[in-house]
């Protein structure tokens, strides 16, 4: 594994994730424990890209479950279709949300997150998990964002069925 992430400070967002995502890669080359990989690339990705809050949530039965995270602390399990995390698990699709009040049904496990952004995780074309990130300000998040999350979804789908090791 790479020992650190390097990332030029004055690149803008998408420049970083450009330079961020291979270094994700490396960072989990060499060491099979998938826990250990998926903490490890949510602190690379809150430290560099400054997110509020970061972190997986584990499709369990008709549940999601929380997985490594960086940030407060967060609600433990949410069910299919509840919430922003549930609804992206149920469609299948990435959710943007620029006001978290303005979303109906939103679970505030921090009363500071003000927008987020909602990824699936696919293994083999079934949604395993999502990744979620949290913002203290609102309307955050863009394409640039749904972009480069959906390639650490990638990356996280990999580690977390065992195909990277
Ligand atoms: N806001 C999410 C819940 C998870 S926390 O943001 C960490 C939701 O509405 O599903």
């Amino acid at each position: 594994m790479s020992e650190d992430i390097i990332i030029n400070t004055s690149l803008s967002k998408a420049e970083k994730y450009v330079e961020l995502i291979p270094q994700l890669k490396s960072l989990v080359d060499g060491e099979d424990n998938a826990v250990a990989n998926i903490a490890n690339i949510m602190a690379a990705l809150k430290y560099t890209m400054n997110f509020f809050w970061v972190g997986v949530y584990w499709v369990d039965d008709k549940e999601l479950v929380l997985g490594p995270f960086q940030g407060p602390v967060a609600c433990t399990r949410i069910a299919y279709g509840k919430g922003v995390c549930g609804t992206a698990w149920q469609k299948s699709e990435t959710i943007i949300v620029d006001d978290v009040d303005a979303f109906p049904g939103h679970i505030a496990c921090s009363s500071a997150s003000k927008s987020e952004i909602v990824v699936p995780i696919f293994y083999q074309q079934k949604v395993i998990g999502v990744l979620d990130v949290d913002s203290d300000q609102l309307s955050t998040f863009d394409n640039d964002d749904a972009e480069a999350l959906q390639h650490v979804c990638d990356i996280l789908s990999s580690v977390h069925s065992g195909n990277i090791k």
